[in-house]
C-alpha cells in the first residue's frame, strides 16, 4: 500500500522534529537476527542477571486466567504493600509503567511549554526527553567530578524552574549525593521547585547511610519526589512497574493525569510477589557486590580505568573509541553499552551478571583490546 505524494501539512513544532528517540540497550533478539549468534551475553541495561523472582513468576502465572478484566486502577494491594514497607500513607504513592511513566507524568503536571527543568550531564537521558517533547527547557548542568554538582545546579535554577531531577545513584557514574551536601541544597531553593530524587539503583547501596535517602524527607518537605523501580533489583523490568512516593497533595496531581489503567494486572500481581521476595533481594545485592569486584579488578588488569560504583554497573574507560570496542565485544556475542550518547566517548558500562556472563564479558573486552 503506498500514500500518496500529497503530504498532510501537520503543524509539528521543532523541539518534537529534532528529539532523537531515547536508545536502549540492543536486544538479545537483534543481535541473533543481525549476526546469528546464539548464546549471548546482555550486560547492558543495569537488569537483574538471576531473572525474576520466583515468587513472582509463580504469581503472574496464577494470575493468567484473569486477563479478561481489567487491573485495579487504584492498585489497592501494591500501594498498602509499598506503603507498609516505607511506613507511609498509600495517598502518597503514585504507580507507573515503569518510573518512566512517573517521569513523564511529573512533566506533564508541571511543565509547559518555555519552562525549565535541571538535570545533570551524564545522568540518565530520559528527563531530557521527556521535558523537550513537552517543549520544556533543559538546563543541563555537568556533573564535578561524576558526582551532581549541587552549587551548580542551585545557581541554575530561576523563576522559569519547575523541577529539578537528579539520578541518585546516577546513572551513569554510579556515585552518590551526601545526606549533608543535600540538607544544604535543599535549604537553598525556592519553595515550588519539585526536587526528583531518582533511586532506581538504591537498592545496591551498601552503606545506606552515606547518601541521602527520599524517603527520610518526605513528610517534612513537600518538593520532594522519590522515584523507585520493580525493573532493577527486583528484576521486573519487563513488567514495567515503577512507582513515586510523594506528598498526598502532590500525588492528587499525578493520579489525574494518569491513564487509568496505567500499571496491569500482571505487573501488578508480580510486582506485589516481589516485593515479599526478601530472599531474592538479597541474593541479587550479594552477586551484584561479588560481580562488581571481579569486573573492577579484572578489567583494571586490562588497563582500563574503572569507577567505583554504588549500583549493579560499572563504568569503564576503555580508553579507545568506545563505539568501535562495543561493536567489536558485539561480534563475540557480548551486548555492553557505548557512553558516547552519555558524553563519555571512550567509556563503556557494564551491568554487573552472573560470574559466566562476567568472565564472558571480560575475555571478549580483552580479545578487543589487544586486537585494536
Ligand atoms: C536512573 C534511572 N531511572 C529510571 C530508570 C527506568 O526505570 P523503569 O524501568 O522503572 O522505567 C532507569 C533505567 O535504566 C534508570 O537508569
Amino acid at each position: 500500500m503506498n500514500y500518496p505524494d500529497t503530504q498532510p501539512s501537520w503543524d509539528i513544532p521543532d523541539y518534537l522534529t529534532s528529539l532523537v528517540p531515547y536508545p536502549p540497550g540492543k536486544p538479545i533478539e537483534e543481535l541473533e537476527r543481525e549476526y546469528g549468534i546464539r548464546d549471548i551475553v546482555k550486560l547492558a541495561s543495569n537488569e537483574n542477571p538471576l531473572g525474576p523472582s520466583p515468587l513472582a513468576v509463580e504469581a503472574v502465572g496464577n494470575a493468567l486466567t484473569n486477563l479478561h478484566r481489567y487491573p485495579d486502577g487504584s492498585a489497592h494491594d501494591l500501594k498498602q504493600a509499598i506503603a507498609a514497607r516505607y511506613g507511609l500513607k498509600p495517598e502518597g504513592i503514585v504507580l507507573g509503567n515503569g518510573s518512566n511513566e512517573l517521569i513523564e507524568l511529573l512533566v506533564r503536571v508541571f511543565v509547559r511549554a518555555g519552562d525549565a527543568v535541571v538535570s545533570s550531564e551524564p545522568s540518565f537521558l530520559v528527563y531530557r526527553k521527556v521535558v523537550q517533547a513537552a517543549g520544556g527547557k533543559n538546563v543541563i548542568v555537568p556533573l564535578a567530578d561524576l558526582h551532581h554538582d549541587l552549587t551548580s545546579i542551585a545557581r541554575a535554577v530561576t523563576k522559569k524552574t519547575r523541577i529539578i531531577f537528579l539520578d541518585n545513584p546516577n546513572n551513569p557514574t554510579g556515585t552518590v549525593i551526601s545526606p549533608k551536601q543535600f540538607e544544604t541544597f535543599l535549604a537553598g531553593l525556592p519553595r515550588d521547585v519539585v526536587v526528583v530524587l531518582d533511586e532506581a539503583y538504591m537498592e545496591f547501596v551498601d552503606t545506606p547511610s552515606e547518601t541521602v535517602q527520599g524517603v527520610s524527607i518526605l513528610g517534612k518537605d513537600q518538593r520532594i519526589v522519590v522515584l523507585r523501580t520493580f525493573s532493577k533489583a527486583y528484576g521486573l523490568a519487563g513488567l514495567r512497574v515503577g512507582y513515586g512516593l510523594m506528598s498526598p497533595d502532590l500525588a492528587t496531581l499525578l493520579e489525574r493525569v494518569r491513564q487509568p489503567f496505567n500499571v496491569n494486572s500482571l505487573a501488578q500481581t508480580g510486582a506485589l510477589a516481589a516485593l515479599k521476595d526478601a530472599m531474592h533481594l538479597q541474593a541479587t545485592i550479594e552477586l551484584t557486590r561479588k560481580a562488581k569486584t571481579y569486573l573492577t579488578e579484572s578489567l583494571h588488569g586490562l588497563g582500563c580505568t574503572v569507577y567505583p560504583s554504588k549500583t549493579n554497573f560499572v563504568l569503564v574507560d576503555v580508553k579507545k573509541d568506545a563505539k568501535t570496542v562495543f561493536e567489536m565485544m558485539l561480534r563475540q556475542g557480548v551486548i555492553v553499552r557505548a557512553m558516547g550518547a552519555y558524553g563519555f566517548p571512550t567509556h563503556i558500562r557494564i551491568t554487573a551478571g552472573l560470574p559466566r556472563e562476567n568472565e564472558r564479558c571480560v575475555t571478549a573486552l580483552e580479545k578487543v583490546l589487544r586486537r585494536s
